[in-house]
């Protein structure tokens, strides 16, 4: 049977406002929010000033309310409500994939004990109910792998920069605006945000609690306006792709800017939208899009979440008892374009093996082999005048020397 919800709101930002304005065209659904609690006391605030609160008590003892859904921005205090909240028995819906990525060993075990729902869809890929879908559709299929576009900020700035010929910084600011960027937008740039989704949906898929910082990633920030001419030269567009592979006992699991061949699925996902490709071992590929950021997108996934919670459906992590054997491998083996300025030898950038290599006053460029684990140690990666780009789909796991080339291997003529 259908529970009354009763819903105290954490956050009134972009997502928190969107979740206000979209329950009040939603009929059907017997939920209303009862009190709002948030930070900043002198803010205007399109909503009658009795529904807030600056205290997180006054809402997490009330025992009239049970469903808390916490939209704030900050991971910490996110995390004080989320678990004090699970512990009190209160179900709760979450769009923080930061807070939940860092703590989700502690936050499955809360919701066992307490035996209370969590649920938080609007935390990877805003409108695409993807976590749902691994939990439930893809339940006991065998998955080999998951890859997308699943951060909304740097896929509008790749696109814009692609398109219109803007300027990096131009872009990033138009992003912020739209309320799509993180309220520190480095975490969508320099690829944080991406990152703590993919650990989510690894989780979901493949059952594996990969923290964040064990996941090897690499964002846009350091992209120059020659990357994007050379990308269009090539025929390619230049998406962050997240991806996680599984491959024999292994799960290999990266996020990395990559060139996108026009008859690839992630080629035509542009602006904010998001797209994620998921290959089992029997059903094959499937292919989800729609908006990754934004206030609506993402309140339609927080909404779809507390409708849920009203027929008490919980994620029961399914693939945890599944894939018990399965290992987080970091030697990653993947052919890489590394842009350099002509001060660095060739010698000194991490390839193993270079198939090509470019130079002329205008761009010096190599394309070769290189093992993620060696490339997450270089100096390299944080320097602004070195960018790598991934340039092809073929992946080699080092320590089983498994070499896997997908089924849409696309050919470079570099
Ligand atoms: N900053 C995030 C993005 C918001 O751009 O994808 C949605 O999670």
């Amino acid at each position: 049977m259908k529970q009354k919800l009763n819903i105290g709101l954490f956050g009134f930002g972009c997502v928190g406002k969107g979740l206000y304005d979209v329950l009040e065209h939603t009929h059907g659904l017997k939920a209303n929010i009862a009190r709002i609690c948030v930070k900043d006391k002198n803010k205007e605030r399109p909503v009658p000033a009795s529904y807030f609160t600056f205290d997180k008590y006054e809402i997490l003892n009330d025992e009239t309310i049970n469903v808390i859904v916490e939209l704030i921005d900050d991971a910490d205090a996110a995390f004080e409500i989320v678990s004090y909240a699970l512990r009190k028995g209160k179900a709760v819906v979450s769009a923080n994939k930061k807070m939940i990525a860092e703590h989700f060993e502690e936050l499955l075990e809360l919701q066992k004990q307490f035996d209370v729902p969590f649920l938080y869809e609007g935390a990877a890929c805003a409108s695409i109910p993807v976590i749902r879908n691994l939990e439930e559709y893809y339940d006991n299929d065998l998955l080999n792998s998951i890859e997308g576009i699943v951060n909304g900020s740097t896929n509008f700035i790749l696109t814009k920069m692609y398109n219109e010929g803007k300027d990096y910084a131009e872009v990033l600011a138009e992003a912020q605006q739209l309320g799509f960027a993180e309220s520190n937008p480095a975490l969508d740039v320099e690829g944080f945000d991406a990152r703590y989704k993919l650990s989510l949906l690894a989780a979901h898929a493949f059952g594996l609690f990969i923290k964040p910082d064990q996941i090897f990633k690499y964002g846009i920030n350091n992209i120059s306006d020659s990357d994007i001419r050379y990308a269009k030269e090539k025929g390619f567009k230049i998406k962050l792709v997240a991806h996680a592979r599984k491959i024999g006992k292994s799960l290999g699991i990266w996020v990395i800017p990559r060139f996108i061949p026009a008859n690839h699925a992630l080629y035509n996902i542009d602006f904010e939208y998001n797209g994620v490709s998921v290959e089992g071992v029997f059903s094959d590929k499937q292919f989800f899009s729609g908006k990754g950021a934004g206030s609506f997108p993402t309140a339609s996934a927080v909404l779809s979440d507390i409708s849920a919670i009203s027929y008490h459906y919980q994620y029961e992590y399914k693939k945890t008892q599944q894939e018990a054997s399965l290992n987080y491998e970091p030697n990653i083996l993947m052919k890489l374009y590394c842009r350099f300025p002509s001060s660095i030898p060739v010698s000194s950038l991490p390839f193993e093996s270079i198939e090509q290599s470019f130079n002329s006053p205008e761009l010096n460029y190599v394309i070769g082999n290189v093992n993620l684990d060696t490339l997450n140690s270089s100096r390299l990666l944080d320097r602004d005048d070195v960018f790598f780009i991934q340039a092809g789909d073929e992946v080699d796991i080092r320590n089983t020397n498994e070499f896997v080339e997908e089924s849409e291997v696309f050919e470079i003529a570099f």
